[in-house]
């Protein structure tokens, strides 16, 4: 036994520190497949947990507000150098506190109120700020959607050429919450340079895969990228925003004053541990892990009778189209759930049931391949989910496939201890 990490919290408040055990032993102990989340290591944790928090630093190194800051300067120094380096960007901003913020943060600095912009649509893998009406995104900007090919499911550039010739944005944003497809950032680049739009790309779902090598960078395509730090980049939650040296000012500017108060120095110094271990060689095996894995599972799903969309993944995540086995993304999330197997219901394309039903799955691969599990386990875990998603009412299937689950992950305990 291993001394208790929340013996602090347990002296002062139990039944919270209940609720931390607890949740540490629901992430060692079942199956979690959801895209936008990883397993942080016990570095990152330290440092997030860190006495960083108590610091007040409204500003940028070298120029903030209060004193005493000559300390915690060097890591949000650290930080700025390291993500510069990982991604060959010029300047980097690492104070937005998500990737929702980070993205605010870029619009503000490129773009006014009523400017129009043009975003993937979000019933096929944009993000609720890439323009949806009840986002900021979508209330102060006037946002125009692009899709995907009806028939392949992947993004069809000639439409997003042809749409952008007709509307002259100010912006495109390239990038998404639900696509399982390669993004060609030289193709988004060309259509802007075409239309005298600026391209941002919003990388929140595929930076760790980006810093790896194994999906082709934005850089130097996008005038600006933003990202998040927590899901394939497997560090602290927050966003992070890239950009040309000629944007930095406006950036830094959008970010601080423009939005946020003080930065959670914490957080910063826990993203300064996250892009030094972004750029150690066995992160590159990992973003490689994280796609093969993707690959196998797709490849086991679609054996086992499920669609998937575009017909397969090139990156972590994969959308399973469930219309086949005749149920529906609500009913697979919380029967999977009851059985041990975490992960979230997903609009499919031209989806016929709500946002909140929906028809699909999305299904991602980061977090188990932190883990250390590999091609073998994803074979077991397609098998497992089809079990439930034959007989999603079925108990005793349920007991048994969490049981089943259970075994599984004792042999891969993120936090064993
Ligand atoms: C493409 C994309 N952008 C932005 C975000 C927002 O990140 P956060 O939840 O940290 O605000 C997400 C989160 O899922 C995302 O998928």
């Amino acid at each position: 036994m291993g001394t208790d990490p929340f013996a602090a919290v347990s002296a002062v408040d139990p039944e919270l520190a209940d609720v931390l055990r607890r949740e540490v032993a629901r992430q060692n102990s079942t199956i979690q497949l959801i895209a936008s989340e990883n397993f942080t290591s016990p570095a990152v944790l330290a440092a997030q947990g860190s006495e960083l928090t108590n610091k007040y630093s409204e500003g940028y190194p070298g120029k903030r507000y209060y004193g005493g800051n000559y300390v915690v300067d060097d890591a949000e120094e650290l930080a700025r150098q390291r993500v510069c380096a990982l991604f060959g960007a010029d300047h980097a901003n690492v104070q937005p506190h998500s990737g929702a913020n980070a993205n605010m943060g870029a619009y503000l600095a490129l773009l006014e109120p009523g400017d129009k912009v043009m975003g993937m649509r979000l019933d096929q893998g944009g993000h609720l700020t890439h323009g949806s009406p009840v986002n900021f995104s979508g209330r102060i900007y006037e946002f125009v959607a692009y899709g995907i090919d009806p028939d392949t499911e992947i993004l069809d550039y000639d439409q997003i050429a042809e749409i952008a010739r007709r509307e002259r944005p100010k912006a495109i944003i390239a990038g998404a919450t639900a696509y399982p497809r390669i993004i060609d950032f030289p193709a988004f680049r060309a259509i802007a340079d075409e239309v005298g739009a600026l391209l941002i790309v919003d990388a929140a779902h595929i930076a760790g895969l980006i810093a790896g090598g194994a999906h082709p960078s934005p850089l130097p395509y996008a005038d600006v990228m933003t990202f998040t730090t927590h899901k394939t980049m497997r560090g602290p939650r927050g966003g992070a925003i890239l950009c040309r040296k000629e944007y930095a000012k406006a950036i830094d500017k959008a970010v601080f004053p423009g939005m946020q108060g003080g930065p959670l120095m914490h957080v910063i110094a826990a993203k300064a541990v996250c892009f030094q271990e972004a750029a150690q060689p066995e992160f590159r095996a990992y973003a490689d892990g994280i796609v093969k894995n993707a690959r196998a599972l797709a490849g086991a799903l679609a054996a086992e009778g499920f669609r998937i969309v575009s017909g397969g993944t090139d990156n972590h995540l994969m959308l399973v189209d469930l219309r086949p086995f005749g149920v529906t993304g609500k009913l697979a999330q919380e029967a999977l759930d009851r059985a041990g197997i975490t992960l979230n219901k997903n609009t499919i394309p031209n989806d016929p049931e709500s946002p909140f039903v929906t028809s699909g799955l999305r299904i991602g691969t980061a977090a188990v391949t932190t883990a250390g599990m590999g091609e073998g386990e994803m074979a077991e875990i397609a098998s497992l989910i089809t079990r439930v998603l034959r007989a999603t009412g079925d108990e005793q299937i349920a007991t048994e496939v969490r049981e089943a689950a259970n075994r599984l992950c004792s042999k891969f305990v993120p936090y064993p201890g």
